[in-house]
């Protein structure tokens, strides 16, 4: 069994990132608590990546901090910051074995060689590639490439996991199946894991919170079932899936309940405004 990850107790972020007079991220604040799996959705465009790559210190905020454990490290360059990324195009080297592969930055960091064996073994037994060792990327199929990405981004024990889109490129079974075992290392490692998707399905079985952006904008941040059974507004119900929309004139506001005519017909829904929620299940805007 690998030893533990060094832990994280907290990410507190708020960051603005400009490109020219272009906003890409407008003053998104977070704050991640260690253990926690967090997701970044949004539909293509919406800043994700960019979020992701400077909370790992790849690009450089325009504006604002991020903490970790309560110091400042948004002045840290990647390398000491402790964080392991891996990435939709799996980044391994070509040239390299998949043992050499994962490695790689204990090699850097002067590692003994019966310590770099264990880790690596440790690793690769993780992410079921004991035995492929020799191989190189070329001779493995796409879920094997990532996983050899996945391991040598855990095999420094960061203590927080930053990925971008990593199952992508996987054809629809075997995403299904990575995920599983993303989320199963994220809980038996004891990681603090980002992770950015499109995919509403992905970001709901994989994530404890989502956060929903749009144009660099922070739409709505909640666990799966919050986001999916309380979207706070249309973007976030449409990006969902909901096709339940009636567009109406409200006649009516009373203890949290909104009466709307919509063509005639009255429907009954709650306000999303109201803190305090019904005993109903339904969704907004659902005829009652
Ligand atoms: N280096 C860059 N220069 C200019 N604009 C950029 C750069 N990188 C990203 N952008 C813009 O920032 C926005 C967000 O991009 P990105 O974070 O890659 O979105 P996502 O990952 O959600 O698809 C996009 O409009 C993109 O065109
Ligand atoms: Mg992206």
């Amino acid at each position: 069994m690998p030893e533990p990850i060094t832990s994280l107790n907290s990410l507190r972020m708020g960051i603005t990132k400009r490109y020219g007079n272009k906003t890409v991220l407008d003053n998104l604040e977070l704050e991640i608590r260690g253990g926690e799996f967090v997701t970044f959705l949004g539909p293509s465009g919406c800043g994700k990546s960019t979020a992701l790559s400077i909370v790992a210190g790849l690009t450089p905020a325009t504006a604002g901090e991020i903490w970790l454990d309560g110091k400042r490290a948004d002045e840290l360059p990647p390398e000491k910051r402790g964080f392991g990324m891996v990435f939709q195009n799996y980044a391994l080297f070509p040239h390299m074995t998949v043992f050499d592969n994962v490695a790689f930055g204990l090699t850097l960091k002067s590692f003994q060689q019966d310590e770099i064996k264990r880790r690596v073994q440790d690793m690769l037994r993780l992410v079921q590639l004991l035995g492929y060792e020799d191989r190189y990327p070329g001779q493995l199929s796409g879920g094997q490439q990532q996983r050899v990405a996945i391991a040598r981004a855990l095999v420094l024990r960061p203590r927080l996991m930053l990925f971008d889109e990593p199952l992508s490129n996987l054809d629809a079974k075997l995403r299904v199946e990575m995920r599983a075992e993303i989320k199963q290392i994220h809980s038996e490692l004891g990681l603090t894991s980002i992770y950015v998707t499109h995919d509403q399905a992905e970001a709901l079985s994989l994530s404890d919170r989502i956060v929903v952006l749009k144009d660099g904008v922070l739409m709505q941040s909640g666990s799966p079932q919050e986001i999916h059974d309380r979207p706070r507004n249309m973007f976030v119900a449409d990006f969902m899936g909901f096709r339940n929309f009636f567009r109406g004139k409200i006649v009516a506001v009373v203890d949290g309940v909104v009466e709307a005519d919509t063509a005639g017909v009255r429907l009954r829904g709650e306000d999303h405004r109201s803190r305090v929620w019904g005993r109903s299940q339904r969704h907004h805007g659902d005829p009652s």
